[in-house]
């Protein structure tokens, strides 16, 4: 893996979480969880570079990263969609998604990624904020919480991105 700074991240950031997903994984190697995601940003916020990961609060990734003060979302380009696919819809509480998915955890910092990752980004957790109803604007957005599993906004500060050639 090779660091290169965040500006110089070519890929459509939108299309990268969106469209072809990430990992959130938070903890040690030897206890982390990872979930797949979908919805996230990456910008500016306080002076620093950042980025965004909304977490429901069942998700046992959520205990991982209430614990844990470094995260990173890693991304693998469209070619492990089956296996993000498990890790979207296993919880690590039942399931070993790492023996599931055969995805290879690497120590990064003081967090972890996975070998077969294209980017990796590693984050400092600096803030979070519970998402409330009575902010919501748009009527269409509470079609999202059913459940009221309202989401917690986590902001990691860049710390490192890798990237595998
Ligand atoms: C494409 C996709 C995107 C997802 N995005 C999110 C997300 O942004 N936030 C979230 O809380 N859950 C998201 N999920 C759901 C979690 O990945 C899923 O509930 C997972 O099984 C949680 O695992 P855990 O219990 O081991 O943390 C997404 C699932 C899929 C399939």
């Amino acid at each position: 893996m090779k660091e290169i700074g965040i500006r110089e991240l070519k890929e459509n950031f939108i299309s990268m979480i969106s469209d072809q997903w990430a990992l959130l994984t938070a903890g040690k190697p030897a206890d982390y969880n990872m979930m797949t995601v979908s919805w996230g940003g990456i910008g500016e916020l306080w002076g620093k570079d950042v980025c965004f990961v909304f977490v429901r609060p069942q998700r046992y990734t959520f205990e991982y990263m209430e614990k844990n003060e470094y995260f990173t979302l890693s991304f693998y380009g469209g070619e492990y969609k089956k296996e993000l696919g498990i890790c979207g819809s296993k919880s690590g509480r039942d399931t070993d998604k790492t023996a599931l998915t055969g995805f290879e955890p690497v120590e990064i910092g003081d967090s972890v990624s996975f070998k077969q990752a294209k980017i990796t980004v590693l984050m400092r957790k600096i803030a979070y904020q519970d998402m409330k109803p009575d902010g919501f604007i748009a009527p269409e957005i509470m079609n999202n919480y059913a459940a009221s599993d309202f989401h917690r906004t986590y902001v990691g500060e860049i710390v490192k991105v890798l990237v595998n050639d």
